[in-house]
């Protein structure tokens, strides 16, 4: 059977990421819209669907000449049909609908992720150096993460908190084994994961990998797809606790299902392993939608946004894209899943020492996962207290979960907000201004939409200077440039 509904080809995918907002773009998403609302499925047969869709691709690549089933958050289904694909459908139907049986119809439920996640992970600040003959100490290799658990575990980072230890990209050999196994480079991890993992474990850490669900990982070494069973069982029996899945050498239309395809084998190995995914990151940075509520039910993590550099105007670039987007994806986040603005880069190369405040503070408001890209070995003392701030970690880590929000930005001057447990608002205050002078500011408690009559005003970072705010009298506070002031805010019955 033909169907009605024409093929969506690269090209014209491509001419619709370029024109985004144009009238072409109008035209062609409208009538995408319309074509796909006779496919739209919902409830038990579009959670079929979502699993179907990526069992069916190697089939289906391999059998009809590259018909694909595309799906997108935006475009509910849009199909080719072929008479292979209702045999192969109604087959895949059947086993999806066995597993669902057996699974349950909800989505994420590993009891992970109650706050968010705090660790240490190699990307920014090692990122693919393979070069261990040039530079031992400092190559992705099983030396510097024991090196990096060594330093958790003995100085005080775990004993904070930070509990992951995360290898990034560039970690894995460039074959799979004969039993389609994914094999680490034998150079750099001559004991093997597994034991690896063991290493960490016995720091009373734990242990987390990388992986991509693309042909390839971005670094170009071999990725999940059509191999995500296999991997799921591997990182099981290797010991991962944590799996940070990227999307890199993918079809952006498949992530829904991917995802949630990996999130379903990591779940039925029966480890509890975090599940960290940069599905909205690659759809919204080429202008696609993102359902989050899907992304939540699927994953303990997702990245928004471009991957953080080591610098002020990276950082900055962060929040205010945070900023600017609250109302699509603050609202998500909660115990269980978070929005993730990427790493903590404390202790590198580019912010100074009020910059450093800035990241940490607002990763706080954010209610940010603390995981660290430096190098533990070599820290400055300023940016190590920063990092175990246990007052910050607190404001990071409280237990209701909720997302901070921008309350206003004026004159590089941006208001933040955050609900706290105990009737607590943590509020920031972020001077973006580079005029080399601190700024005198003066904000009444409308400003802060703080509803009651008074309030106690405790400086965050030490928890030792109180300012009592009324009605009548505002908060008065110098803001250094590039710098923060927090404050949590308590209403005063008196
Ligand atoms: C992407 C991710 C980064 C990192 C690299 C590894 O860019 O966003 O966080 O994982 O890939 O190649």
């Amino acid at each position: 059977m033909k169907s009605r509904v024409p093929e969506l080809t690269d090209e014209s995918l491509n001419l619709l990421k370029s024109v985004k907002g144009s009238p072409i773009s109008r035209l062609v998403t409208s009538q995408v819209s319309k074509i796909s609302s006779y496919f739209e499925f919902s409830g038990l047969l579009n959670q079929v669907l979502d699993l179907w869709r990526v069992m069916m691709l190697p089939i289906t690549a391999a059998t009809s000449g590259g018909s694909k089933l595309f799906v997108d958050e935006g475009f509910p289904i849009y199909v080719h049909i072929n008479s292979f694909f209702l045999i192969k459908m109604t087959c895949w139907i059947l086993v999806v609908v066995a597993i669902l049986a057996v699974r349950g119809l909800h989505g994420l439920d590993n009891g992970l992720g109650l706050t968010p996640p705090m660790g240490w992970l190699t990307w920014e600040r090692f990122r693919c150096n393979m070069d261990c003959d040039r530079d031992p100490d400092n190559c992705i290799s099983e030396h510097l993460i024991k090196a990096m658990a060594d330093i958790m575990a003995a100085n005080g980072y775990r004993d904070a908190g930070y509990e992951y230890v995360i290898i990034d990209d560039c970690w894995l050999g460039p074959e799979r084994d004969t039993n389609g196994r994914l094999v680490p480079d034998p150079n750099r991890f001559p004991s093997g994961i597994k034991n690896l993992s063991a290493y960490v474990h016995s720091k009373n850490l734990k242990f987390g990998i990388y992986q991509d669900f693309g042909t390839k990982t971005c670094g170009g070494f071999p990725g999940s797809e059509f191999y995500m069973q296999t991997d799921a069982e591997t990182f099981a029996d290797w010991g991962v606790d944590y799996l940070k899945f990227d999307g890199c050498n993918s079809n952006l239309y498949d992530f829904p299902s991917g995802y949630e395809a990996m999130g379903f084998f990591l779940n039925k190995t029966g480890r509890s392993i975090f599940y960290s995914c940069e599905w909205p990151f690659y759809k919204i940075v080429s202008g696609l939608q993102v359902d989050f509520a899907k992304v939540r039910k699927t994953c303990n993590l997702w990245r928004n946004y471009y991957d953080v550099q080591d610098s002020w105007s990276s950082v900055l670039d962060i929040v205010n894209f945070w900023g600017s987007n609250s109302k699509i994806f603050t609202k998500y986040a909660g115990p269980g899943g978070w929005n993730d603005p990427d790493m903590i880069i404390l202790g590198n190369f580019g912010l100074s020492y009020e910059e450093e405040r800035v990241q940490m503070a607002m990763w706080a408001i954010l209610a940010a996962p603390l995981i660290m890209s430096n190098d533990l070995r070599h820290i400055r003392s300023s940016s190590k207290a920063l990092l175990l701030n246990r007052n910050l970690i607190a404001i990071n880590q409280d237990k209701l979960g909720i997302q901070g929000i921008l309350l206003q930005k004026q004159n590089g001057i941006q208001i933040w907000s955050r609900d706290l447990s105990f009737n607590r608002t943590a509020v920031a205050f972020l001077n973006e201004n580079s005029d080399g002078m601190p700024r005198f500011l003066s904000f009444s408690l409308v400003d802060l939409k703080l509803t009651s009559s008074t309030y106690n005003f405790t400086e965050a970072f030490d928890m030792k200077t109180n300012i009592l705010v009324t009605r009548q009298r505002p908060l008065k506070i110098k803001v250094n440039p590039h710098g923060i002031n927090l404050y949590i805010a308590k209403e005063m019955h008196l």
